[in-house]
């Protein structure tokens, strides 16, 4: 589904030049539950948002598809974004004057074919929250909000970035359970980045960073259920 050829990414100059990404190349297949491990700073957002054409590389590929995203342009990439990528973030990002329905909505009524969004928040077990504004809702529950806005845009890519950060131990589990289910029932392609090693015990393959670098990147041959993970 996404290939990653030769990518670069630095911020910055001279100095205070950073190399956040140094000759990445990975893939990811569709179906795969990927989790990419790396300490604060070794480049795990940086690569995550390349996949989702958040940002621009300085060299290099990102194919989805076969299709180079960072060659589609502007507008290309816009659509591809919203059409094609499901984000997940520590912070929820949901908007706080509408309610979860609304949320939702928001984002199905702007792509093609959208599920409905009663049925998005039925899948992540909100169907009785509908009318709640994020204020009135959990960590939990407003990242289950956050992952039906995916569902609802059917994409098969679901980008998390650090989904369980902002959430105590046994939410946090309970988020990933939803994602291994997000996974392995619908079939999405999920990948998560963490700081926690021991997520890594629930996916499919294992990507390690260090300074910008892959070190490790390697399947699990029996991954475990999110259920059996503790940290
Ligand atoms: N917009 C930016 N401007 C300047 N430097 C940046 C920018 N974004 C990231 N960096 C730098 O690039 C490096 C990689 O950052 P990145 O956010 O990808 O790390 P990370 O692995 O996600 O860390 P964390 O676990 O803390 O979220 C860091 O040194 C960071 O300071
Ligand atoms: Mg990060």
């Amino acid at each position: 589904m996404i290939e990653i050829r030769n990518l670069y990414k630095s911020y910055g100059s001279g100095a205070g030049r950073v190399d956040a990404l140094v000759d990445i190349n990975t893939s990811v297949s569709e179906g795969e539950l990927l989790v990419i491990l790396g300490s604060s700073g070794s480049g795990k957002t940086t690569l995550l948002n390349m996949m989702g054409g958040m940002d621009l590389p300085d060299r290099g590929k990102v194919l989805f598809e076969g299709v180079d995203i960072y060659a589609l342009g502007d507008r290309g990439m816009t659509r591809y974004r919203h059409e094609k990528v499901g984000f997940v973030f520590q912070s929820f990002n949901l908007i706080g004057e509408l309610t979860a329905l609304e949320n939702v909505r928001l984002v199905a009524d702007t792509v093609p074919n959208p599920r409905a969004a009663e049925e998005a928040l039925k899948l992540v077990g909100l169907q009785d929250k509908l009318n709640s504004y994020p204020s009135q809702l959990s960590g939990g529950q407003q990242q289950r909000v956050s992952i039906a806005r995916a569902l609802a845009k059917r994409s098969r890519l679901l980008l998390c970035d650090e989904p369980t950060g902002a959430l105590d131990f046994e939410t946090g589990q309970q988020i990933l359970g939803l994602l291994e289910r997000v996974s392995r029932e619908l079939g999405k392609t999920v990948v998560i980045v963490t700081h926690t090693q021991e997520v890594a015990r629930m996916a499919d393959r294992t990507v390690r960073m260090r300074n910008g670098r892959i070190v490790d990147d390697r399947p699990n041959p029996s991954p475990v259920s999110a259920q059996d993970i503790e940290w």
